[in-house]
């Protein structure tokens, strides 16, 4: 036998020295969520270890996790019941506390990558990503709310805009606006492949998101979100928001989607990232407070996986957690 891939194996420094993937914390965004109020911190029940929390709370966080040297963060508003409407207009409202929130973070960590989501869902008091009109989801005049909503996001300081609401045209119409508004240098980083699943479950439970059970409007997303079933579609909104001006492609959710992370990464030159959403850390969780799986082993593995299919970007609940893994297994 003169093939022995063990040999390359046999010892940890070999080991390390043909490692052909590395996962720095500098690939991962940390989601927040935050809520209106003083002094909260509540854990999110379906999804054990990540809390909502007040701006005071979550300045806090957010210094406890740059010290660990995480440098992105994606902050999700929980929106009060009484201020949602059918536009969602709270979500580009001058009062708005996330928007005044964002100004605060950036003003005290100057440094870090602010990253929001742009969608009606929070604010919307149908539950959907887009405007509500007889009874269908209307991405015409769903447009101009998400260009409202952007500018009022870029204007509060957020360094990178995630429209995760799935319309079309929406990278075009949104840029336009920032462009128009003198917000040239937001990014965009587009829910490019955003598929209709089942694991966005924990998510809504933290934000009160979910659409609202009512006859007379759908109860899921599948007239947006893409169909678990399809890869090719995946090249043609890909290809939609490069023409239209997006600056990074996401993939969504990642693990059940791994193919479709390498399928845009061999095909398209912008960075991609994938979103680890909250039912994926939640499974794994779940096993590991069973005692079924090890968090230590599988957490960095999930992780690698991610970006081993080719994510350059991570969105991840666990970026706490694998900073402080980093730091004692380095
Ligand atoms: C809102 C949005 C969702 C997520 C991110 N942005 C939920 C949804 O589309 O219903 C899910 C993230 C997660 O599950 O962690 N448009």
């Amino acid at each position: 036998m003169h093939r022995r891939p063990r040999r390359n194996r046999q010892s940890s420094s070999i080991r390390n020295m043909v490692q052909e993937t590395r996962l720095h914390l500098s690939n991962l965004v940390y989601p927040l969520f935050i809520e209106d109020g003083r002094n909260i911190k509540v854990e999110i029940t379906s999804l054990p270890g990540v809390y909502r929390f007040s701006i005071d709370k979550l300045l806090r966080e957010i210094e406890s996790c740059v010290k660990l040297g995480i440098e992105s963060f994606i902050l999700f508003p929980k929106v009060k019941g009484n201020l949602k409407d059918s536009t969602g207009s709270y979500g580009w409202d001058a009062k708005n506390f996330y928007l005044k929130a964002a100004a605060k973070i950036k003003t005290k960590f100057p440094d870090i990558c602010l990253i929001s989501d742009v969608a009606l869902d929070p604010y919307n008091s149908d539950g959907h990503d887009g405007f509500v009109h007889k009874g269908k989801i209307d991405n015409d005049k769903t447009l101009p709310l998400l260009q409202k909503m952007a500018v009022a996001q870029a204007h509060a300081g957020f360094d990178i805009l995630g429209p995760s609401d799935m319309m079309d045209g929406r990278i075009e119409a949104i840029r336009t606006s920032l462009e128009q508004n003198g917000y040239k240098d937001t990014g965009i980083m587009s829910y490019t492949a955003k598929y209709a699943s089942a694991y966005y479950g924990p998510f809504r439970d933290a934000l009160d998101s979910a659409p609202v059970k009512n006859k007379e409007i759908p109860k899921d997303k599948k007239t947006y979100q893409m169909n678990p079933a399809n890869s090719r579609e995946a090249l043609i909104e890909a290809e939609l928001d490069t023409n239209e001006g997006a600056d990074f492609l996401m993939v969504k959710p990642a693990l059940n989607y791994l193919d479709i992370i390498s399928l845009l990464k061999q095909n398209f030159d912008l960075p991609i990232a994938a979103y680890h959403v909250s039912g994926e850390c939640a499974m794994l969780i779940a096993a590991c407070q069973n005692g079924w799986l090890e968090y230590e082993i599988a957490m960095p593995e999930t992780l690698l996986s991610i970006h081993r299919a080719g994510a350059d970007v991570i969105l991840t609940y666990f970026a706490k957690d694998y900073a402080k893994w980093l730091k004692k297994n380095q």
